[in-house]
């Protein structure tokens, strides 16, 4: 599937930036191939504009922020953050007149992070109850682009078969292939993963989590954020919740932009936030190898690759996705153009 080419992949809120780093200066970020620049409007409302001024095509983001509107840095024209033209320098006192305005897109903060929908969204930006609990801490971990589409990056999130070999520096148990089966549910986010995997433990984990042990176990539920995120709540046997946001946008076919923060039962006294995000990061960077080594085109028809049992989570999305383009009246774009099987296999 080619995600720029899915046009009902366009109505879901993607995170785009964390919020804090929308301040005073405008961003660019590119979603689904489309340039936005964004901002905050004079009431401090993240806002997104297309990227593009309406004189002569000069990159908004490029400009600066003056009073909540985006300032062209060309001429000067100037965008409210709805879109509206609200000045013309040229012209006498600036007024721009009627009618001028740029393509403005849904965007709202949520999170902590910034979020944006390029066409009217299908679902809410799913509940994370935990994020407002005080019982947890949050820890930022990352804001980076990854040259993977997001449905690699959410199948390997739930594939039980690749600790032993991709994590075997860090937690996966190399002489213990032999995966945990997951359990499925239905969730309105997607689905929920369940599983109990046994995992090495090593010396800075024995920090982190606070079990002075070789091995324990990782209680995981795991739920997909359709399209494109995941929230992956461990509980570790001593009580211990360490809840992952895995939260990507689709930049283009190839590249996401991936967020990752947070949420902790404990304090950084128990664990300083440091010692969690260093682990944290070797597994991500574990992973990151292997995905961007894979093909962008990820098949949503099962015949496409092949499978194994613990890939079930995969298929479940690829089928859910594939179910979704059939509802829209979209067929599956490839490389090589529209992919019959799917209509077969979307249709089961
Ligand atoms: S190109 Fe933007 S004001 Fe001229
Ligand atoms: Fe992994």
């Amino acid at each position: 599937m080619l995600v720029t080419q899915q046009k009902v992949l366009r109505r879901f809120w993607y995170p785009v930036v964390p919020a804090d780093r929308l301040a005073t200066e405008p961003l660019p970020f590119t979603l689904l191939n489309t340039d936005l620049v964004l901002f905050r409007d004079s009431a401090g409302k993240a806002a997104a504009l297309v990227d593009r001024c309406c004189h002569r095509t000069a990159r908004l983001s490029k400009g600066w922020v003056e009073a909540g509107n985006v300032v062209c840095p060309y001429h000067g024209w100037t965008y409210a953050g709805d879109g509206r033209c609200v000045r013309i320098p040229q012209r006498p006192g600036g007024d721009p007149g009627k009618n001028i305005a740029i393509e403005s897109f849904r965007c709202t903060e949520r999170y902590g992070v910034v979020w944006v929908a390029l066409e009217e969204p299908l679902r809410d930006i799913p509940a994370l109850p935990e994020y407002d609990d005080p019982a947890y801490r949050r820890v930022f971990e990352f804001y980076e682009p990854w040259e993977a589409p997001g449905l690699r990056i959410m199948e390997n999130s739930f594939d039980n078969a690749h600790f032993a070999f991709v994590h075997k520096e860090s937690f996966g148990i190399v002489d213990e292939p032999e995966p945990v089966q997951p359990r499925l549910e239905p969730d309105p986010a997607g689905f929920v993963m369940y599983a109990d995997v046994p995992v090495k433990n090593p010396e800075i984990q024995r920090g982190n989590l606070g079990i002075d042990a070789d091995r324990t176990v990782r209680h995981y539920e795991k739920t997909w954020w359709m399209p494109f995120s995941r929230k992956m709540k461990v509980t570790y046997p001593n009580g211990l919740v360490h809840i992952i946001m895995t939260l990507t946008a689709p930049i283009d076919d190839r590249r996401s932009q991936v967020i990752q923060f947070l949420l902790r039962s404990d304090s950084e006294a128990d664990a300083p936030a440091e010692n969690l995000t260093r682990f944290d990061r070797q597994v991500t960077h574990e992973d990151m190898a292997i995905l961007e080594g894979c093909d962008h085109d990820v098949p949503l028809s099962p015949a496409g690759e092949l499978h194994m049992p613990t890939d079930r989570p995969g298929l479940e999305m690829r089928r859910m996705l594939a179910r979704l383009l059939a509802e829209h009246g979209e067929q599956e774009v490839r490389r090589g153009g529209c992919s019959p099987a799917l209509l077969a296999s979307a249709a089961e």
